[in-house]
């Protein structure tokens, strides 16, 4: 995958009017509809900064949810167009639709150093459906088409790709700045580099492990996907989560590690608990030998310890998934350790968005990371080493 791709710094974007995809995707209040976090609107604004001091027009899109192609008033915009309006410190202009008369008047009559904000795109069904006909009325609006929105470029939507047919593409800030801490880590790391792997399910996961054995000098396996790695080597897991069809796999993945000089570390031991609640009785036993009635809710104190040491010295530690139920404090220790011996290691450090970035910024470590990706599943394509829609489609350098 070739990551080398123009940005808004490599192209004329003076006075120019400039389709921008977000990712304005934010979690909001399901009743007051109050956007509960506003870090992707905040992400977006030194793109948005830069291409309105440049004189630019800006006409910003982005989805919301998953309407799947309906218009629904609970999935419009028009709250983010205010609290972009108010992060800025001007007025954002929004318009009603998307591709209809009201965005394109607006459109139109914008100005240089002006921001129109479009309707959420996947009020159409031809957005995710990368419709060509839906893809040119967006593009029909713009001179330059910007690329901003990292959380989305694993999708091949309209917005995010077929946009790129008709108008000459760059990345925005924000994805020049994922592509080069990513990328750099992967094609080029400062070694020691260790990978730390968690989450529920080996499925999720399988081809970043694949990937990351080819790449990664240590692999760290924790959380809920552990357990399968437990079992296909024939120990006793209990009630914990099990994906019996990935058992071969994991068996395959530590034979790959030893052929590779990877050091693949699993857990030794496993805080388990008889039910999957907050307040169940915590106890310590080995992994390989879990008691029926229990489950492994974190990873113990043993591997924690493990674990941890297994990043003193890297140059660069890049983390994907929890080392279990962090959102229950009686089993968030494994993660919190996690999380704070990657930032005081030293090592430029890297959270794929979703959980483990929700876990670093939950439990307090988020602003001595390196990097946090804006993208959940994105993110987790790039370390599978995919090729990305909405990156491929960018001018290169
Ligand atoms: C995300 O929240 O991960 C992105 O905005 C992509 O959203 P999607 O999974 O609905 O495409």
């Amino acid at each position: 995958m070739n990551y080398n791709k123009k940005t808004i710094m490599d192209v004329d974007v003076k006075g120019k009017k400039i389709l921008l995809r977000c990712d304005f995707n934010v979690p909001q209040n399901k009743e007051t509809l109050e956007i509960t976090s506003d870090k992707r609107i905040v992400a977006a604004l030194p793109t948005i900064r830069y291409l309105l001091e440049q004189g630019a027009a800006v006409i910003a899109c982005s989805h919301l949810g998953k309407p799947k192609g309906q218009w629904k008033e609970n999935l419009s915009l028009a709250p983010v167009a205010k609290r972009l309006g108010e992060l800025l410190g001007q007025d954002v202009i929004f318009a009603k639709d998307v591709i209809g008369e009201d965005a394109k008047a607006k459109a139109a009559a914008l100005k240089g150093g002006e921001v129109l904000l479009l309707e959420n795109l996947r009020f159409h069904a031809e957005e995710e459906k990368n419709d060509p006909a839906f893809a040119k009325e967006l593009a029909s609006m713009a001179e330059l088409y910007v690329s901003d929105a990292f959380g989305t470029v694993h999708r091949a939507h309209a917005s995010t790709a077929g946009v790129a047919d008709h108008l000459p593409a760059v990345s925005g800030l924000l994805v020049a700045k994922e592509l080069e801490i990513m990328g750099k880590a992967l094609d080029d790391p400062k070694r020691p580099f260790v990978a730390v792997l968690g989450g529920a399910k080996v499925s999720d996961k399988i081809a970043v492990i694949n990937n990351l054995l080819d790449k990664a000098d240590t692999i760290i396996i924790g959380g809920g996907m552990a357990y399968t790695f437990m079992k296909a080597q024939g120990g006793e897991i209990g009630g914990s989560l099990l994906e019996a069809d990935k058992m071969d796999y994991a068996l395959e993945m530590i034979e790959k590690a030893k052929s590779k000089g990877v050091n693949l570390l699993l857990p030794t031991d496993t805080v388990c608990a008889a039910e999957f609640a907050a307040d169940a009785e915590p106890s310590v036993h080995s992994s390989m030998a879990i008691p029926a009635e229990l489950q492994g809710l974190d990873i113990g104190p043993e591997t924690t310890k493990a674990f941890c040491n297994a990043t003193v010295g890297a140059g660069t530690i890049v983390w994907n998934g929890p080392m279990g139920v962090f959102e229950f404090p009686a089993f968030a220790e494994g993660t919190k350790a996690m999380a704070k011996a990657l930032a005081e290691s030293g090592a430029v450090t890297i959270i794929g968005g979703g959980d483990s970035a929700a876990a670093a910024e939950q439990l307090g470590f988020a602003d001595r990371i390196t990097h946090i990706s804006t993208g959940g599943g994105a993110s987790l394509e790039f370390l599978e080493g995919k090729e990305l829609p909405g990156v491929a489609c960018l001018l290169d350098k």
